[in-house]
């Protein structure tokens, strides 16, 4: 049975975490300064296991969740990856994947034999210079691009993000909406956003999407398009010329709480109900402790329906200064 939060949200989405790992570096996200060798990751025996993610994910779509996102850190590193897909897949509900593609070339058609829906790609440049400086592992463009083509050959419907950062790749908008244009993909651009406590994150930073589709609109020329369904958290535009659409997320300038439907589970099974979260509930506990599925499925009615977040829309001095948990462990 569906159910409801405070606000009358229901809990369409969940997104799943499978690592805190990462082979890239993003600037933005998990700075090197702060994940280099000293950072402890999580170790493999406090990561939930495929099977215990499959339980959690059962309960969800029992309470009326129709969409899951497999992320991280990336997604990719987790060992077998693909086995979790395929256990997720008899779910019946879609089945997304956000990865920085750097291992998809050679995984997306086992991906898409394992069930997967569809699949998200993370890439903030085309300009080679600008990329290997963003992801910080000298992580070249055109191996992304393989992964791309890798998963469209394969029959995965592919989008691409960018999130957009001031005086680092604000001049990326223009070639990149014209590459995936032509390529009849779609392109997202995302406000940087103050996630976690790592990145320095600065409003000055932002580039707000009304910029961004000011520079859209100049270039190509762009329309709206009504959302798709309540909680999309993309606004979309349409190319004038009928060249596909374009997205921006605005989740700084314009949040969407009002419409979140999404809940996040970290790698170690804590349940966050909004990405600013300070604290999750511990899903692991009770997975371990024995709970039957009737005790894990009351346990997350009452979660959910006792959430009242809406932190974006709340954002001010007095919750800058919050010790926010990492986009990289909750799963972005
Ligand atoms: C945390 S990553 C995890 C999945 C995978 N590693 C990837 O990069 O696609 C998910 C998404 O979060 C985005 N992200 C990370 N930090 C962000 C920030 N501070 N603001 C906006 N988006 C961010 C990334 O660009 C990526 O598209
Ligand atoms: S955005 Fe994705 S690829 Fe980049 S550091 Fe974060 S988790 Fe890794």
């Amino acid at each position: 049975m569906a159910v409801l939060d405070l606000f009358g949200r229901p809990l369409r989405d969940l997104r799943i975490s499978v690592t805190d790992r990462c082979n890239f570096r993003c600037t933005y996200c998990m700075p090197k300064e702060v994940y280099g060798r000293d950072h402890r990751f999580l170790d493999r025996k406090e990561l939930l296991s495929f099977e215990e993610i499959t339980r959690v994910a059962r309960t969800f779509v029992e309470l009326g969740t129709r969409k899951l996102r497999i992320t991280g850190g990336e997604p990719l590193v987790r060992r077998d990856v693909e086995h979790l897909i395929e256990q997720l897949a008899t779910l019946g509900v879609e089945l997304t994947l956000t990865t920085n593609a750097s291992l998809l070339a050679a995984k997306a058609q086992g991906l898409a034999d394992a069930g997967l829906s569809r699949i998200t790609v993370s890439l903030d440049a085309l300009d080679d210079a600008t990329f290997r400086r963003l992801n910080d592992v000298d992580f070249p463009v055109a191996r992304v691009l393989e992964g791309i083509d890798a998963a469209a050959a394969a029959g995965l419907p592919v989008k691409v993000n960018a999130v957009v950062k001031r005086g680092v790749n604000d001049d990326q908008i223009v070639p990149m909406a014209s590459f995936f244009r032509e390529r009849g993909q779609t392109l997202r651009f995302i406000e940087y956003m103050d996630v976690g406590t790592t990145n320095g994150w600065r409003l000055d930073d932002v580039v707000p999407a009304a910029e961004i589709v000011a520079t859209l609109d100049a270039a190509f020329g762009v329309e709206p398009v009504d959302a798709g369904y309540r909680g999309e958290v993309a606004q979309r535009w349409r190319y004038r010329d009928g060249a596909g659409e374009v997205g921006v997320i605005t989740s700084v300038t314009q949040p969407f709480c009002g419409d979140c439907t999404r809940a996040r589970l970290s790698a170690e099974g804590k349940l966050f109900t909004c990405l600013f979260a300070v604290r999750g509930s511990d899903l692991r506990a009770l997975l371990r402790g024995g709970a039957t599925d009737g005790e894990l499925q009351d346990a997350v009615r009452a979660i959910w329906s006792g959430r009242s977040d809406r932190y974006s829309e709340l954002r001010s001095a007095a919750t800058t200064g919050l010790d926010k948990v990492e986009m990289s462990y909750i799963g972005g």
